[in-house]
């Protein structure tokens, strides 16, 4: 991978808890954007990875991730809308903008994500199990929302207190 690891924001940069704007151009700026966010979540042993979480406020994520079956998924999404289904499923959450703490959330366990590439093209992605997870959070992450918020207030609040830096980022 030809891109270099950008610094990860943590919760209460705003960038993390704003809307990003759509891709309108399909240059190599964005082209270094996904790469350097394959590099960012590759030193940060990541599964996911959204460009607010390097501080670019742009619909983009990468993914790197294992589904329901085992099979692993790599790949990248710009201006992504997702549909999810199937009965919801308690399982661990964590995100590289929330470093140390993991907390339980239910999540459906089907979820088709549409876009397109770095070159425009349309692009589908379908995932089961923790893909499908992966792909709402990193969906979740482009509308400034991130997994905490999804928890009762007092349980966000004790996350976040958990917080730790991670060596690979301070
Ligand atoms: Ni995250």
């Amino acid at each position: 991978m030809a891109g270099t690891p950008r610094l990860i924001r943590v919760a209460g940069d705003p960038v993390l808890h704003q809307p990003c704007r759509q891709v309108t151009s399909f240059d190599a700026e964005l082209g270094e954007l996904i790469d350097d966010m394959f590099a960012s979540m590759a030193v940060a042993e990541g599964v996911g990875l959204a460009a607010p979480q390097v501080g670019v406020d742009l619909a983009v994520f990468v993914y790197d991730c294992f589904d329901a079956a085992g099979q692993r998924h790599v790949g990248h999404v710009v201006n992504p809308t997702i549909e999810t289904s199937g009965e919801p499923e308690e399982h661990d959450e964590g995100c590289l903008s929330v470093p140390g703490p993991y907390h339980e959330l239910a999540r459906p366990t089907l979820a088709t994500v549409r876009g397109v590439d770095r070159t425009g093209a349309s692009v589908e992605v379908t995932g089961t199990g923790f893909f499908a997870r992966c792909l709402q959070h990193e969906t979740d992450h482009l509308r400034g929302v991130l997994y905490i918020d999804h928890l009762p207030r007092n349980r966000r609040r004790r996350v976040l207190r958990e917080m730790e830096p991670f060596e690979w980022n301070a």
